[in-house]
């Protein structure tokens, strides 16, 4: 998914990399997308596809080993089953936080141990990454977190309205050559459907080192009736949230070249203020 471009501008090899992250990804992942697209046509065990999907990709393998923190394991559209296993699984708890794009989980790992007694769920695509953060979990015995490898786009097909208390975007790929912007995450409908999925009091939180890309998804956020503004910053490290906040690991590496991370958390009003918000 992470076809992108960032604009660091930086000097050194990690610079040189996080500059072109995303173009070296389009290389390398692309062939894995071919592949899976077939696999999806053809389902069939014997699939041959398979057999070089694993020899191209181990953590497609890997990710079946953890198989019980993995609710849905698809790029494409859950199945009926997989939205079954969700909220069968969302049933059991009683606060739920979503990350969308969760990487390698060192946030959503981090809230998952200060909160035993939330359900912490990560919607991350790659199966890498996706196996990083259960391995982590179960390494530090944590029984509260779970990877739906699903694509956000489809976060409200698998939550219901008014389930989730919260919901975090970090560092989400910035497609921000003009052709590309259609691929953001953070686009108007899709603030509204989150909107939709927050209870009233629950938040959005929101993170990226992309000046551009934080200014048109706060526009957004401001805009969405059903959200109230709570923190804007673009330097969050010099903002009195910047010691309470989680780390990811992409604003570890932005933090590390100086970069100020640009912060926004809109609350989830309650639905009489929303409808009063509408008329206004
Ligand atoms: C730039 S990385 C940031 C990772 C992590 N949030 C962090 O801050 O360290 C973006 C992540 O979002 C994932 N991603 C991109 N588009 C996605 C989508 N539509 N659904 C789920 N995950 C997605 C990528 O695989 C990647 O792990």
């Amino acid at each position: 998914m992470a076809i992108g471009h960032r604009q660091n501008k930086g000097v050194g090899w990690t610079n040189g990399v996080l500059a072109r992250y995303d173009l070296h990804l389009a290389f390398i992942y692309l062939p894995f997308f071919r592949l899976e697209r077939s696999r999806m046509k053809f389902p069939s065990p014997q699939n041959p596809d398979d057999a070089e999907i694993d020899r191209v990709n181990p953590y497609r393998s890997l990710v079946e080993t953890v198989s019980q923190h993995i609710v849905v394991n698809t790029a494409g559209r859950p199945t009926d089953d997989e939205v079954g296993g969700v909220r069968e699984l969302l049933g059991q708890w009683q606060r739920v936080v979503c990350e969308l794009g969760s990487g390698s989980g060192r946030h959503l790992i981090a809230l998952a141990e200060r909160d035993k007694d939330t359900l912490h769920i990560g919607m991350e695509l790659r199966y890498k990454r996706a196996y990083r953060t259960i391995e982590k979990a179960m390494q530090l015995g944590l029984t509260n977190v779970f990877i739906f490898r699903a694509d956000a786009r489809y976060v409200q097909m698998l939550f219901s309205a008014a389930s989730l208390d919260a919901v975090y975007i970090n560092f989400p790929d910035p497609w921000d050559k003009r052709r590309w912007l259609k691929n953001r995450l953070i686009q108007s409908p899709f603030v509204a459907e989150l909107g939709g999925l927050l209870r009233p009091g629950g938040f959005l939180s929101y993170k990226t080192d992309h000046a551009d890309y934080f200014a048109s998804a706060v526009a957004i956020m401001r805009s969405e009736p059903s959200f109230l503004e709570q923190r804007v910053t673009t330097d969050l490290l010099a903002s009195p949230w910047g010691e309470e906040s989680v780390p990811t690991e992409f604003e570890l590496l932005f933090r590390a070249k100086g970069l100020p991370i640009h912060y926004a958390l809109f609350e989830r009003r309650a639905e009489s203020s929303c409808a009063d918000q509408k008329r206004i």
